[in-house]
């Protein structure tokens, strides 16, 4: 291993990547650095291989240490496309490495001061998503099967875009709009950039205080894709996905029609994502016990036509089960 330059910007000039999101047993076409006590060590060089074995350790070792160069980004997301048309690859480990190349982009959009690159990023990667689904009748199951079911915002947010996808297309999205209505989903906790990490990552309930600020966070996502020129439908997504059918949402209480079509699904998935994901304070519900609930008690909340399409989803993973 060779050490470089000492840097105290690694997050500045390297990019965080998921081993998972490499096939194993191919010859990689950029250099890969280990974070080692903060500063980047040459880890792999382009044309080596990394072998199956040590993937699944480093991932449960040390699954957020490994970087590329920040100029070598395109070439990493070429790489994970080729992977994506591949006959060499199963779905399975299509959807695993599709959904690891992701995260590196998701965490960014949450992390780095200057979103914009993140932004357009995201772009294609919804395309991908959506070309995988297209390519594949198999993709969206798998996609759904490897929800890490962690409350990271970061894999939240992919969890909700993949919810998303799926549903919006149940319910009759296709082509420019459904991948809006993914982008919508990926962005639409975006607003948490502005609220403080100790409540977003608190271990417990939050006070009353704590959860007027956290409430603020879909006007907070409307202000930044303002800035960022996004397009209304995705603006609708991050401001209206905590309003309710019943119209006791928040923070316009809008209700029914006056919800944006796109935001009704987001809130769909968004919740589903909630209630199945472990959080620091509580254990995550088994799928059957969420989608009984939000069908149930709390169906005067949701969209009764993208309830039905996450049923029929959700019937479909249990038969691939
Ligand atoms: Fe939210
Ligand atoms: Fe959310």
């Amino acid at each position: 291993m060779t050490t470089v330059k000492p840097t105290d910007a690694i997050t500045l000039n390297y990019m965080k990547i998921r081993l998972n999101s490499l096939p194993p047993g191919q010859s990689i076409p950029f250099d890969l650095y280990v974070s080692i006590g903060g500063r980047p060590v040459h880890y792999l060089r382009a044309g080596d291989k990394l072998q199956a074995q040590k993937i699944s350790n480093f991932e449960k070792k040390a699954p957020e240490s490994f970087f590329i160069l920040s100029t070598e980004r395109n070439k990493y997301q070429s790489f994970v496309r080729d992977g994506l048309m591949s006959d060499k690859l199963d779905t399975k480990q299509k959807a695993m490495m599709l959904r690891e190349s992701t995260m590196g982009l998701v965490e960014e959009l949450f992390e780095r001061p200057d979103i914009e690159t993140a932004l357009s990023d995201a772009r294609q990667t919804i395309e991908d998503f959506v070309e995988f689904m297209d390519s594949d009748a198999a993709a969206m199951v798998n996609l759904i099967g490897l929800s890490s079911h962690d409350f990271y915002t970061y894999n939240h947010s992919l969890d909700v875009s993949i919810y998303s996808l799926g549903l919006g297309q149940a319910v009759g999205f296709k082509g420019a709009e459904l991948r809006e209505l993914g982008l919508g989903g990926l962005f639409h906790d975006i607003g948490k950039r502005h609220i403080p990490l100790d409540i977003i990552c608190k271990n417990g309930p939050l006070t009353d205080d704590e959860w007027k600020q956290m409430q603020k966070h879909p006007q907070y996502g409307l202000v930044i894709l303002n800035e960022h020129s996004s397009s209304e439908n995705i603006k609708a997504c991050a401001f209206e996905h905590h309003e309710s059918m019943a119209g006791n949402g928040y923070p316009q209480k809008l209700a029914g029609s006056e919800i944006h079509a796109m935001a009704r699904v987001v809130s769909v998935a968004d919740t589903y994502d909630a209630l199945t994901t472990k959080r620091s304070y509580n254990d995550p519900m088994k799928p059957t016990d969420a989608i009984e609930l939000m069908a149930g008690k709390l169906a005067s909340k949701y969209d009764p036509a993208v309830m039905k399409a996450l049923m029929a989803i959700f019937q479909k993973l249990k038969a691939a089960a």
